[in-house]
């Protein structure tokens, strides 16, 4: 990772495998060395990938072509135990000046229940390397909570069948918390991250 904010790379292939099956070859390269960037326009109950993870513990290096990343990420997201959380991604594409949206988008209603499912992209990506996954499981993201990983090399690559993708997209991740009563936290958090989509 990098210096600062650093993450969810993974989950990005989790957009475009979904349903997917074999076809053409992509990777997505990063464009930003800190890997993740603000939403646009995002009021202030929104945070940024900073209100969700404490990364001063760890690094996430890029050269562009692949990422590595190594380290603590601890979570620093107000929310309370017991909460659903809710993460959306979204792929938008650059085109014309503007972002544009595209197909790929997905919604898990329910991420503490699919943190550590292996048959999830965000395992194979990401939570598969956290060693200390025995005791912070119960955890999913409380705050305090602390990931410890095993260095892991980030290559997101992904497959779609259909029309083509290439060029600068962005893939957009959106996390809601709702406590009991369903009722929405206070704060959200919305990050993105740019890159250029390739074909292989
Ligand atoms: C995230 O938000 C914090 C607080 O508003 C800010 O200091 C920081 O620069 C923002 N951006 C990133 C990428 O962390
Ligand atoms: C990660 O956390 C563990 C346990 O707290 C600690 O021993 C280790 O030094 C941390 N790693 C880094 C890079 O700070
Ligand atoms: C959100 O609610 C908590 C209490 O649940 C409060 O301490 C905090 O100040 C509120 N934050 C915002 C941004 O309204």
């Amino acid at each position: 990772m990098w210096s600062t904010p650093k993450f969810v790379c993974q989950l990005l292939i989790l957009i475009l495998l979904e349903g997917q099956s074999s076809a053409i070859k992509y990777k997505f390269n990063p464009e930003n060395e800190d890997i993740f960037t603000d939403c646009p326009n995002k009021p202030s109950n929104v945070l940024n990938v900073s209100g969700l993870f404490d990364t001063s513990e760890s690094t996430f290096k890029t050269d562009f072509v692949s990422v590595r990343f190594s380290g603590n990420l601890t979570c620093v997201w107000n929310i309370q135990p017991g909460d659903r959380i809710q993460v959306s991604f979204v792929l938008n594409r650059f085109d014309r000046g503007t972002w544009q949206p595209t197909v790929f988008s997905i919604m898990v209603p329910d991420l503490c229940s699919a943190l550590y499912d292996e048959e999830q992209y965000w395992y194979k990506y990401w939570s598969k390397y956290i060693i200390n996954k025995e005791q912070v499981k119960d955890k999913c993201i409380l705050p305090g909570t602390k990931f410890i990983h095993e260095t892991f090399d980030l290559d997101i690559l992904f497959e779609t069948q259909g029309f083509p993708l290439n060029g600068q997209h962005k893939l957009v991740h959106i996390f809601k918390a709702f406590g009991a009563n369903g009722v929405e936290r206070n704060t959200s958090i919305c990050f993105e991250i740019i890159g250029e989509i390739q074909r292989l």
